[in-house]
């Protein structure tokens, strides 16, 4: 099976547990099929909440990296343990997110293995 190979080392599929990337545990609760296959064929379309790290340079020099969400006149970096917001006059480069799930997976895989693949997917199972 394809994910054994190429979507296991960064993608559990028992509930709440994180690699790389987030546990694909229930999956169909969360994501329609067509969902799915964009996540999977175009990473950087959508990135899971918890995963969409940006960084942000600022003018006084520092970088700061993590989750950050681009507000009307603001940024906004959230952490586990503090919210942060800096002025867009305080920022001098804001790079977005990057999916850290790499494009391109299932190129080379026919068609019946992609189908085999979505269909494994769309039938884990959740609560
Ligand atoms: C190198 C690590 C890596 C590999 C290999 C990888 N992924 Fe991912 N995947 C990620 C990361 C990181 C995210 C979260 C960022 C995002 O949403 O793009 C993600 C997100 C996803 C999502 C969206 C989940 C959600 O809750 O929104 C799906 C579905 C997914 N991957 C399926 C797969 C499948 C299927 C494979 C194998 C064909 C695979 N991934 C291989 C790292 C990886």
């Amino acid at each position: 099976m394809h994910f054994d190979t190429r979507c296991s080392d960064c993608h559990a599929l028992e509930k709440d547990v994180v690699f790389a990337g987030p546990s694909l545990f229930g999956l169909r609760a969360r994501m329609s099929l067509a969902e799915i296959k964009t996540a999977i064929s175009r990473p950087n379309e959508t990135i899971a909440t918890g995963f969409e790290d940006g960084t942000l340079v600022l003018v006084d020099g520092r970088l700061i990296s993590g989750n950050i969400t681009v507000e009307e006149d603001h940024y906004l970096y959230s952490s586990a343990d503090k919210n942060e917001s800096f002025t867009k006059v305080e920022v001098e480069v804001y790079s977005p997110a990057i999916s850290g799930m790499p494009e391109g997976l299932l190129e080379d895989l026919g068609k019946h293995e992609i189908d085999d693949l979505h269909y494994f997917l769309v039938n884990l199972k959740g609560e």
